[in-house]
């Protein structure tokens, strides 16, 4: 999390740092700052909350210079606080951060015992003063900034400016993204493209281990041990790149708008319209696969949860799935016949990517589904398989869900074909199925109106409950966590079968349960869990299809869905998940895009 920007300019750059910065909110809110040098000078601004607080500090209190590092924050270590806000200053040198300094505690005493003095509770501030120290033991920038960087344990991505040095930033990245852009007699850094691409589409990613020393001539890159290296410059599409809301009130709505075409464009990437091929990369062959890992966070992780059904189902292949941060740090079983699958949209969650790292060397292969495809993630993986879906703002992830899902879907249909499982027919019939994705989901978004107005009813819950059995257990799952992010009501999924061991108590008149049940094998079970939260008063709010509410008979809310095939039913069943949160927020006047707490990319354990 937190989002970091350096810029070396031809002219004042605050004004382009607070830009960058916008489109780096989405890494944190809990304040935001940004450090210049002028005229020799080094000089800070910092502000608590969303970068518009800092915006307006800065009309009443310009900070003028041509070089400038800025930050936007996630809170770790110290609350949200201007002496706890970045970038942090102690003597000539002011520092951003990204990460987690592990060792501070002991640094933090060392530094005290020797008369250092802190102003904040960061774990940063150790970092500046380490840097201040050794400036004032008669070191150079450089050789001070390094010397720190050489003390530091843990997560970080750093970049450095000092008193007295205008034509110098100093960055450096370990476990956390870090990439400089290439402008004409200008640099910057930032933590992703998306955030210099107003600035530059010459962008080099900066490899675990590096650091670099920037000035308006270029920059010098060096490894982890110091030796001078080269990184490749890649042009980035800086239309895909720029961001904004197109015309709808938030990120979300815009996105969730954009799925059917998403999902369209995807597919070609995947599959042409007409035959019946799939293009993936020759070395994804699940021939002499035993057993596919998949591990992820969050959102992804439900993908995923999906993804299992459809691997056992369509391709008899094992899966074993687990949360990135429990997988790490288990013994997990693993063996030169497994293929481990990590599914991430940004591509840099701290905790997917070190499962990455700890099954790498045990396993045949290490597959990624991303968004980003320079992330570390993709990076790092054997093969990384792009959604396309497209920058995605929005805290509460939408047409990444449903991009994942459709990715993993195509996968697991290229398993069955490759373990010879699934016929060719029904090869065919499901990616025949695959293709007609699109239309439903826009037919799902269709139904927004209706979903407006029964969210008015469950804004006023404390509490709402989610059921759902086989592929709509994971769906339901991200129904809740959906609308706890956005709305901050508490809520719950369970699969249906296990209401009976435990939630059932928990239903009263006053429990909105919503039910995600199309007519499938397993829409009778479903319905039967359904009728016993009814006999207890439970407010439920079926989501099925026609033939499904037909025979449902009275339920006190219902939700018409198209009636689609049951391979792609989580696919299309996402989007009422994702409207329903939407809209309880919105009748809650919550945040919708940027809600309290989160941040869209969790680069801390
Ligand atoms: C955060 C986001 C979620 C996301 C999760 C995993 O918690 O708020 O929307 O699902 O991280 O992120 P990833 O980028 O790895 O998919």
């Amino acid at each position: 999390m937190c989002g970091i920007v350096g810029v070396l300019g031809d002219h004042e750059v605050s004004p382009l740092i607070l830009d960058a910065l916008k489109r780096l909110e989405y890494r944190g809110y809990d304040s935001a700052g940004i450090a210049t040098v002028n005229h020799g000078k080094l000089d800070r601004r910092r502000a608590v909350g969303k970068l518009i607080n800092l915006s307006d500090t800065l009309v009443h209190d310009p900070l003028p210079g041509r070089v400038g590092i800025g930050h936007t924050r996630w809170a770790t270590h110290g609350g949200p606080s201007v002496a706890n806000a970045h970038p942090h200053r102690a003597g000539r040198v002011a520092v951003v951060h990204n990460g987690i300094i592990e060792n501070f505690r002991a640094l933090r005493e060392e530094l005290t015992a020797q008369g250092a003095e802190f102003s904040s509770e960061t774990d940063t501030e150790t970092i500046v003063q380490l840097t201040s120290q050794y400036l004032e033991q008669g070191m150079t920038p450089v050789q001070a900034a390094r010397a720190a960087l050489k003390r530091l344990e843990g997560a970080f991505a750093l970049a450095f400016v000092f008193d007295g040095e205008e034509d110098l930033i100093i960055c450096a990245r370990r476990g956390s993204p870090l990439c400089i852009g290439h402008g004409e007699g200008e640099m910057y850094l930032g933590s992703d493209a998306i955030a210099l691409a107003d600035m530059t589409d010459r962008i080099t990613y900066l490899e675990e281990g590096d650091w670099a020393i920037l000035s308006r001539a270029g920059a010098q890159i060096f490894d982890e041990n110091d030796h001078q290296t080269a990184r490749p410059m890649t042009r980035i599409n800086v239309e895909t790149a720029r961001v904004d809301k197109a015309g709808h009130r938030h990120f979300m709505a815009k996105e969730m708008a954009e799925q059917p075409a998403v999902l369209k464009a995807a597919m070609g990437f995947y599959a042409g319209q007409e035959d019946n091929r799939i293009e993936l990369p020759d070395s994804v062959d699940f021939k002499s696969v035993d057993r596919l890992i998949m591990v992820a966070c969050g959102t992804a992780f439900y993908a995923c949860q999906v993804a299992k059904y459809w691997f056992e189902k369509y391709a008899g292949l094992a899966v074993e799935l687990d949360i990135a941060s429990e997988f790490r740090y288990r013994d997990p079983v693993l063996g030169p016949s497994n293929m481990a699958l990590f599914v991430s949209q940004s591509g840099e969650t701290a905790d997917t990517l070190a499962a990455l790292r700890h099954v790498r060397p045990h396993v045949a292969q290490v597959l990624s589904v991303v968004n980003v495809p320079s992330s570390s993630i993709a990076r790092e993986s054997d093969v990384a398989l792009p959604i396309h879906a497209g920058p995605e703002i929005g805290v509460a992830s939408t047409k990444a869900f449903t991009a994942q899902l459709q990715v993993l879907a195509i996968l697991a249909l290229k398993a069955g074909l490759d373990r010879g499982f699934l016929s060719a027919e029904s090869f065919a019939a499901r990616l025949a199925e695959l293709r007609t994705l699109p239309g439903f989901v826009a037919q799902a978004l269709d139904r927004e109106e209706e979903i407006r107005r029964m969210s008015e009813a469950l804004a006023q819950a404390r509490d709402v409950l989610f059921l759902g059995r086989g592929v709509m257990y994971p769906l339901a799952l991200e129904g809740a966590l959906k609308l706890k992010e956005i709305s901050y009501i508490h809520a719950e999924a369970y699969a249906a079968g296990e209401l009976k061991h435990g939630p059932i108590a928990l239903i009263d008149t006053d429990l909105p349960v919503i039910v995600f049940a199309p007519y499938d094998a397993l829409f009778d079970k479903t319905i039967s869990n359904m009728q016993e939260v009814m006999a207890r008063q439970g407010k439920v709010l079926l989501i099925s299809d026609a033939k499904g509410l037909a025979e449902a008979g009275d339920v006190p809310f219902r939700l018409q869905m198209p009636t689609v095939p049951d391979f792609i039913a989580p696919i299309v069943y996402a989007v009422p998940a994702q409207l329903i949160a939407y809209h309880t927020a919105l009748h809650r006047g919550t945040d919708v895009d940027q809600p309290r707490n989160l941040a869209k990319s969790v680069t801390v354990e």
